[in-house]
C-alpha cells in the first residue's frame, strides 16, 4: 500500500486522525512513531492525519515513503491574494498535503461559514487535487426536532446545487453530528447507518456514479469500544477521529477494530 492508493476508490475503511488544535514537534514525532509502528500489521485500513497547518513539513518528512497520507484541517476559498492568516489549497500540494477537511462545525460555527462558503472551499479542494473529507452533522436540536436530514441534506445540496452532483465524484464526506462531537456519546450505529445511507442517496439522485465513488466516514466520539460496532457496518466506510487519535494506543485500536476482510 502506498500513499497514492488511499484515495476514495480504495477498497479499503478509512481512519482519518483530526488532532484539532493540538501539537508540538515533540509530541507529533512520538505519535507519528507510534502510528508508523502500530499501523505495520494493518493492512486492511488506509489512515490519514490532518494536522494545523505549521506540522506540514513536519508531518511531510516523517511520513515520506510511508503508508500514512496527511492533509490540513480547512483552506481558503481563494487562489492566492492579500487575506491575511489564510492558506491556500495550492500551498498545501506544496507540502504534499493529499486531503482536506472542509466546514467541520468547529469553524462553521465559530467563524460563521455559511454552506455557500463550504462548497466553495470543497471545489477549491478538488481543482487543487486534494481530496476533500466534507464534515456535515446536525445539532441536537435538530435531531430532536426530527429535522436532521432536512439540515445534513441542504449542507449537500448546495454542493449539488452550485457545481452539480459530479462534484462529489471521488471525495469523502464525514457523517459528524455536532452533538456526538468531543462529548463522549457518539451516534449509535443503526443512527449512524441511516444518516449514511440517506448521504448516499442524496448524491446518488443527483449523480450516481459520484454516488458509487464516495467514501462515507463518520465522526463524533469514535473511540475503541464503539469502532468495533460502527466499522463493522457495510455503510461505514471509515471514521474521523478527534480526541482519541491523540493517544498512539487507542488510535491504533480504532484502526484495528475494521474487520480484516472488509471489502467495500
Ligand atoms: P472527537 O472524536 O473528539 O469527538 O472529535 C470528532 C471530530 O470532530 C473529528 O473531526
Amino acid at each position: 500500500m502506498s500513499r497514492s492508493d488511499i484515495t476514495p476508490l480504495s477498497p479499503r475503511k478509512l481512519v482519518v486522525a483530526n488532532w484539532k488544535m493540538h501539537g508540538s514537534l515533540v509530541r507529533n514525532q512520538a505519535l507519528l512513531d507510534g502510528y508508523l509502528q502500530g499501523l505495520q500489521s494493518l493492512p486492511q485500513t488506509d489512515v490519514v492525519v490532518c494536522v494545523p497547518y505549521p506540522y506540514l513539513a513536519q508531518v511531510q518528512s516523517a511520513l515520506a515513503g510511508t503508508a500514512v497520507a496527511w492533509g490540513a484541517q480547512n483552506i481558503a476559498k481563494y487562489e492566492e491574494g492579500a487575506y491575511t492568516g489564510e492558506v491556500s489549497a495550492e500551498m498545501l500540494r506544496d507540502f504534499g498535503a493529499h486531503h482536506v477537511i472542509i466546514g467541520h462545525s468547529e469553524r462553521s460555527t465559530a467563524y460563521c461559514e455559511s454552506d455557500e462558503n463550504i462548497a466553495e472551499k470543497f471545489m477549491m479542494a478538488k481543482r487543487h487535487g486534494l481530496i476533500p473529507i466534507l464534515c456535515v452533522g446536525e445539532t441536537l436540536l435538530e435531531r430532536e426536532a426530527g429535522v436532521m436530514e432536512r439540515v445534513v441534506g441542504k449542507q449537500l445540496e448546495t454542493i449539488i446545487r452550485l457545481f452539480g452532483g459530479e462534484a462529489f465524484a471521488h471525495t469523502i464526506v464525514s457523517y459528524e453530528p455536532i452533538w456526538a462531537i468531543g462529548t463522549g456519546l457518539a451516534a449509535s450505529a443503526e443512527q449512524a447507518v441511516a444518516m449514511h445511507q440517506f448521504i448516499r442517496d442524496t448524491v446518488a439522485a443527483a449523480d450516481k456514479t459520484a454516488a458509487d465513488s464516495l467514501k462515507i466516514l463518520y465522526g463524533g466520539s469514535v473511540n475503541p469500544q464503539n469502532a468495533v460496532q460502527l466499522l463493522n457496518q457495510k455503510e461505514i466506510d471509515g471514521a474521523l477521529v478527534g480526541r482519541c487519535s491523540l493517544d498512539v494506543e487507542q488510535f491504533i485500536k480504532i484502526c484495528q477494530a475494521v474487520p480484516e476482510n472488509s471489502v467495500i
